[in-house]
């Protein structure tokens, strides 16, 4: 398996980028939802997601704020 990538999204989730497995705490794989036009893969960071653990856009939708940088 590749590398992968995380960025934490501005006001948003954590975005994935390259390989990787998601499991849940019984060890089964999580399957992200097919978006064919993403080369990622969003997990939701604000806690509203109908969809957790992946982001399904409701952050948008109840304002959600938080802007991380590095220090
Ligand atoms: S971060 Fe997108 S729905 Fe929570």
């Amino acid at each position: 398996m590749g590398q992968c990538e995380i960025v934490v999204g501005k006001n948003g989730a954590l975005k994935i980028f390259g390989e990787f497995t998601l499991k849940d705490t019984e060890g089964n794989i999580l399957t992200p939802p097919k978006r064919p036009d993403k080369n990622w893969v969003s997990l939701c960071r604000c806690g509203d997601s109908n969809n957790k653990p992946f982001c399904d856009g409701t952050h948008k939708i109840k304002g959600f704020e938080s802007e991380v940088a590095a220090k």
